[in-house]
């Protein structure tokens, strides 16, 4: 028997399968034009990729920011918060979990759960691109760089170049005069996931940090502002045995399994 969590975020989306004994199976796609497209779209994936009859999935939750709308064409049998199936999926992963930091593309939470995932408190910036997903891909694009990249090329920097805007908008600007003025991209790259890792580090500090810490969706692929919370938090932020952008999706298989009956 199996249970499924489809997560249509604003710039991808997932769909996960769950049994008795864990991850079945899980498809990760770009976003289409509309939530229930790339509901359709992640969850063909799996089925034709995966080899997963949907017709043995029992009940099926829909989270993100789309999760209503794939409800009503029938594509889930319920909806969840993204914030409630983040804790899920976190305390899941990893049971001594009880901060959980998850930044997307469009925005950033810091959660805060309890030992089962159940949700205590959060807070979530979602009124500014600075601090999201969105903040890494404009300078990105701006160094001409890839995400990857952006992550990884920062690690052979001299100096870590200071964004001192708080706008994403004018740190772009900031970034092109740093490259005018001859500045390596490493040293520019360093400077943008600090000033990311700093955003994040506030927002963590405003819900308060409790041990452990784990940190899901896309920008937890960057290593480099992963390393750079680390320092500022001076903790350590413990890895998932599965892939950071899924952990919503998985939350919201396992909200599933817990409401179809396991
Ligand atoms: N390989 C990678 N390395 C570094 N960063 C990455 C990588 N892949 C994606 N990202 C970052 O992850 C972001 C997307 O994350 P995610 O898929 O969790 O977003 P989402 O769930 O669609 O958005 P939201 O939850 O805000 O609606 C991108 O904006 C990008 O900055
Ligand atoms: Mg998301």
């Amino acid at each position: 028997m199996y249970y499924a969590g489809i997560d249509v975020g604003s710039l991808t989306a997932q769909a996960v399968v769950i049994n008795s004994k864990g991850i079945h199976a899980f498809k990760s796609m770009g976003v289409k034009p509309n939530p229930v497209q790339s509901a359709k779209a992640v969850v063909d994936m799996l089925i034709s990729e995966e080899r997963v009859s949907w017709n043995d999935v029992r009940f099926c939750v829909s989270t993100g920011y789309g999760r209503e709308q794939v409800q009503v064409e029938g594509l889930s049998q319920d909806n969840m918060s993204e914030i409630s199936c983040h804790g899920m999926g976190a305390a899941f992963l990893v049971p001594e979990a009880r901060t959980v930091i998850d930044i997307g593309g469009q925005d950033a939470k810091v959660i805060r759960i309890g030992p089962g995932g159940e949700l205590i408190d959060f807070v979530m910036n979602d009124k500014c691109a600075a601090g999201t997903g969105r903040f890494l891909e404009v300078q990105a694009r701006t160094l001409g760089l890839s995400l990857d990249e952006l992550g990884t090329v920062s690690q052979g920097a001299e100096r870590v170049l200071e964004l001192s805007s708080r706008c994403s908008i004018f740190c772009e600007t900031e970034v092109l005069h740093y490259l005018q003025r001859g500045h390596s991209k490493a040293d520019i790259a360093a400077g943008v996931n600090r000033a990311m890792a700093e955003r994040v580090a506030a927002l963590v500090r405003r819900v308060g940090l409790e041990k452990e810490v784990t940190m899901s969706g896309g920008v937890a692929k960057n290593a480099a502002v992963r390393a750079e919370l680390e320092r500022m938090l001076n903790v350590r932020l413990i890895k998932y045995n599965a892939d950071s952008q899924i952990v919503g999706a998985l939350g919201a298989a396992l909200m599933a399994r817990r409401m179809g009956g396991s």
